[in-house]
């Protein structure tokens, strides 16, 4: 059952971003709120590319780059494959990578092979190895040993999990099941949602928790609501593919919460990467897009693509005046429309 989930999560989910035109650099068609986010123009503000840098440190991590391959899959023959992509790409680029979901080795360590080569072909590269709330403290040990990770993801997936039949029904073990996970794991531990957000509540409640870093996932991306009611004859919650914070408001909303913030969910090109690291992210995560170059355009077109990404990143910071990513929240931006109106009645300053 665990694999043709798997294969239906890729399948469906290139199937958004190909529909959303997101995918090979081209800008989506989809309304976003990081629309609602404009820099201001500043004339004279710029500076000299070569003083540029892309290095980014947070919650004890140091990363040559604030871009990421998030968590996306494995434990299938076909997942294996994109994993031995993804793993490649990263290893070139030299951008972090996590892996998907390690429940299908943690049930069955046959598959381990489908996960391996995160590490096997980027042996250099910062991998994640990624768990659900309903690992034990030794199953999160063996998923970090398994890849050698340098960080260990916990992912929060309650609405995804409410949409699918074979779903979880008990979310009130999870803050628990993350404070005996981070207190036991010797790397630092990142939670991340899967593409519904994280609010400044949940992670003032991680930080509690004994988290590191929390990686906010937002909606405005692959929509995981959208991918499990397609993959059943009829859509019964058709009404939660709104569901969630997009990632603009996930950010305004847990900056100064407590734990240093990553942006995924609903990146969508260079600018958004800025728009990100300007609202207070240390770096964006990327999963539906890069994955969908890789299906559709092979290895050699993700590794172009995300070259291009960090080129073009490196000009807009060149472009603003950013030496540095932390250096894009000095800038000044305007927030309109619904993002604005959100802030508002959410008393964001
Ligand atoms: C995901 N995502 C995900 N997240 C996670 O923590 N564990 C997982 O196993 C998976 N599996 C998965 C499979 C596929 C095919 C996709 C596209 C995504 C969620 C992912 O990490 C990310 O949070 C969301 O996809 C939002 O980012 P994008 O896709 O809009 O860039």
């Amino acid at each position: 059952m665990t694999g043709s989930r798997k294969d239906d999560h890729v399948r469906l989910a290139v199937a958004q971003h190909e529909t959303s035109g997101t995918a090979l650099g081209r800008t989506s068609l989809m309304a976003s709120q990081f629309d609602e986010v404009h820099f201001v123009h500043h004339a004279l503000a710029g500076t000299d590319r070569e003083r540029v840098s892309l290095r980014t440190r947070f919650g004890g991590l140091d990363w040559p780059l604030p871009l990421y391959i998030n968590a996306m899959t494995g434990g299938t023959p076909k997942t294996g494959e994109i994993n031995q992509g993804l793993a490649i790409a990263a290893r070139e680029t030299g951008i972090p990578i996590a892996s998907g979901s390690m429940s299908p080795y943690l049930k069955d360590a046959s598959t381990a092979a489908t996960f391996t080569p995160l590490r096997e072909l980027n042996p250099h590269g910062f991998v994640m190895a990624n768990v659900n709330t309903n690992a034990t403290v030794e199953q999160a040990r063996r998923a970090v040993t398994l890849l050698k990770a340098d960080a260990l993801q916990i992912h929060l997936n309650s609405v995804q999990e409410t949409v699918m039949p074979e779903g979880d029904r008990s979310f009130g073990h999870w803050p628990a099941a993350i404070e005996s996970i981070t207190a036991a794991v010797d790397v630092p531990v990142i939670v991340k949602e899967v593409g519904f957000g994280l609010s400044g509540q949940t992670v003032t409640q991680l930080a509690s928790l004994g988290v590191d870093v929390a990686d906010v996932a937002g909606r405005g991306g692959t929509n995981f609501a959208r991918i499990e009611n397609g993959r059943r004859p009829h859509s019964d919650y058709f009404y939660l593919e709104d569901w969630g914070l997009s990632t603009p408001a996930a950010l305004l909303d847990a900056r100064g919460h407590g734990l240093p913030l990553l942006a995924s969910g609903g990146v969508r090109h260079p600018l958004d990467v800025a728009r990100a690291l300007a609202l207070g992210a240390h770096a964006a995560g990327v999963s539906g897009i890069f994955l969908t170059t890789l299906i559709t355009g092979g290895i050699d077109a993700l590794i172009q693509q995300i070259t291009t990404w960090l080129e073009h990143l490196t000009s807009l910071m060149t472009l603003l005046g950013a030496r540095t990513p932390a250096a894009l929240t000095g800038c000044d931006v305007v927030i309109t429309g619904s993002l604005h109106q959100f802030c508002h009645t959410h008393h964001i300053g």
